[in-house]
């Protein structure tokens, strides 16, 4: 097995089973906006972004599910804001509600002009992601503890959204579109 890889038994044993508060999971990465990742008009390019997104949104996956994680869906995305190269991205996660062995995060970036200290909200992301163990099968994860009243809300709404991303991922499956 190669190093960098987690032992197979490691994760499974220590996965938690008891319900564990958002916060637990709550998770923040930030990094520079910089030329290599610029398009022709000197901001950054989207993909950027969704790679910081999927990493924060897996950092958060993994601290509430104390293994490893691994992305199953992710809902659309809208860029409401530009972001320029030399500002500050800032991605905040948290897990907004785990199931069995899937959890839904909830991912927001904002972009820092560091000149200014301005801050803007440019995106919102709902990822999905499943807990496996270090051979890659599904293991089961914690129930979430929504504890404030935001939480709560998220909570509730997450449901929703599983319900109907769910029902597209059948459709699309049985190609109905
Ligand atoms: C995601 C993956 C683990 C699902 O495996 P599967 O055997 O099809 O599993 P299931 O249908 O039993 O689903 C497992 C869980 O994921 C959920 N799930 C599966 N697809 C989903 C989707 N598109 N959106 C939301 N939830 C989804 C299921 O509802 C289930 O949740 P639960 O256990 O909490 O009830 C599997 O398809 C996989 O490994 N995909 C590749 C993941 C990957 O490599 N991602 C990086 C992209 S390069």
């Amino acid at each position: 097995m190669e190093s960098w890889k987690i032992a197979p038994e490691a994760a499974a044993s220590a996965a938690p089973k008891e319900p564990r508060p958002v916060r637990e999971s709550m998770s923040e990465i930030s990094e520079l906006a910089l030329l290599n990742d610029a398009n022709p008009l000197g901001n950054l390019i989207g993909g950027r972004v969704m790679h910081l997104v999927d990493i924060a949104g897996a950092i958060a996956a993994s601290r509430h599910a104390r293994a490893p994680v691994v992305t199953a869906s992710v809902d659309y995305m809208n860029f409401l804001n530009p972001i320029r190269i030399g500002e500050l991205v800032i991605v905040k996660s948290a897990v907004n509600k785990a199931w069995n062995t899937s959890m839904e995060v909830g991912v927001k970036v904002y972009v820092e002009d560091l000149m200014t200290g301005q801050v803007k909200h440019t995106t919102t992301a709902y990822l999905t992601f499943v807990a496996v163990d270090g051979k890659g099968s599904k293991v089961k994860v914690a129930p979430i503890l929504p504890e404030t009243e935001e939480e709560k809300r998220r909570y509730d709404q997450a449901e929703e959204r599983r319900k109907i991303r769910l029902e597209l991922k059948a459709r699309l499956t049985a190609g109905n579109y």
